[in-house]
């Protein structure tokens, strides 16, 4: 059995040396991303993908920094074999690095499917209240959204940007024919998207559906400033409104056809006053959305393919939001769909049924009044 012999002291020299390996590998990856996170920050991908080959005086000045900086990051960066240099043997100061034309989608082209820099942001964002974090895990208090800072925020907006823009209307919602029909008929619907954060799912969705009136919700202020500014940049700030409120509300009022959540019930305190406000909202005959990590049915050792991640966001970020107000659910990342069930019962949904969309992140569930 893997446990046992996982556990077993025979071969301990060889697991030894397999752990120190593997965590090496591991600072590796770590530095990768950091490295990434230099390059996405201070703008160096961008203006290498733009520029063709670069050297370090050329990078540094396009990007206003600081010469001998830009090229320690240029020669790591072809060390850690992101960037290719095309003159390895000339002077240090002479020679020209550039962006490999595969890497550009995944480094620069936001609206990518396959866009990774946000990812770096996330992790540096995770990690920015690192002393407070500590703290928390021994007072047991938690640690609020906005002091995880703006390289969260926008990282968490830029990871699921190209997701909302061409997934969550063209594919996401039409798995809900009858929501689908609704969407797309007069008189204009309505959608109420709670949890909105920089308000792309709710800005996918006007622009898929050209006469549906959508209201983004969330306690983040600097959020929903990102998501006004975002609305007016797609120009849909007509149909798309932003409100500072909380989830749990029980005074958010009106009548809308259909109700979302998209990756923040568990980042909620309060998750079923959170559910029984989107009931509400969706009174009798609206519908209702919750989009969720797509996390196993129960704990296991070995976990599903995406729990090394959901778990790692888990640890230093979702769970202590989550415990930032008091009393809390405590959830956590890794909501397994058994408590999101037990949730949605509680606030007086029926049934929950899982939507047949294959999504390597994501669990969609519709619930049912
Ligand atoms: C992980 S982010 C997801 C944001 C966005 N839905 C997305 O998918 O990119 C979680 C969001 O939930 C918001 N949030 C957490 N608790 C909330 C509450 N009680 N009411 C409203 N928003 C809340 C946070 O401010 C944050 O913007």
């Amino acid at each position: 059995m893997e446990s046992q012999d996982f556990l077993s002291a025979g071969g301990s020299a060889q697991k030894r040396d397999e752990f120190v390996e593997r965590l090496l590998k591991a600072t590796r990856g770590v530095f990768e991303i950091f490295s990434i996170y230099l390059g996405v920050r201070l703008g160096f991908y961008e203006a290498l993908a733009a520029g063709g080959s670069l050297t370090s005086s050329e990078l540094a000045a396009r990007t206003d920094t600081h010469e001998r900086y830009a090229r320690e990051w240029l020669e790591q960066q072809t060390v850690t074999q992101i960037l290719a240099v095309e003159n390895e043997q000339a002077d240090a100061k002479a020679r020209r690095f550039r962006l490999p034309k595969a890497y550009v989608e995944v480094l620069v082209d936001q609206d990518s499917l396959n866009c990774l820099a946000p990812l770096a942001r996330l992790v540096a964002g995770a990690v920015h209240p690192l002393p407070a974090l500590l703290k928390a895990y021994q007072s047991g208090d938690g640690v609020s959204y906005a002091d995880y800072g703006v390289d969260m925020r926008e990282g968490q907006a830029g990871i699921n940007r190209a997701i909302f823009l061409k997934q969550l209307g063209q594919e996401w919602l039409p798995a809900m024919p009858d929501v689908h029909a609704r969407l797309l008929n007069q008189p204009p619907a309505r959608i109420a998207d709670v949890g909105c954060g920089a308000g792309w799912s709710s800005i996918g969705m006007a622009q898929q559906y050209p006469h549906v009136r959508v209201d983004g919700f969330d306690l983040d202020e600097a959020s929903i400033d990102l998501a006004r500014k975002n609305a007016a940049e797609a120009g849909v700030e007509d149909r798309v409104q932003f409100h500072l409120r909380h989830a749990g509300d029980p005074q958010l009022a009106g009548r809308y056809d259909l109700v979302t959540a998209f990756e923040c019930l568990h980042d909620m305190a309060q998750p079923v006053a959170a559910l029984k406000a989107m009931r509400q909202l969706a009174g009798e005959t609206g519908a209702a959305l919750i989009v969720e990590e797509r996390v196993g049915e129960r704990f296991t050792a070995a976990g599903n393919d995406i729990e090394w991640m959901m778990y790692g966001w888990s640890v230093l970020h979702c769970l202590p939001v989550g415990k930032a107000e008091n009393p809390s659910a405590e959830t956590g990342a890794v909501m397994r769909p058994d408590t999101l069930r037990r949730y949605a019962l509680e606030a007086s949904f029926r049934t929950v049924e899982v939507l047949p969309i294959e999504h390597f992140f994501f669990r969609l569930y519709r619930l049912h009044l």
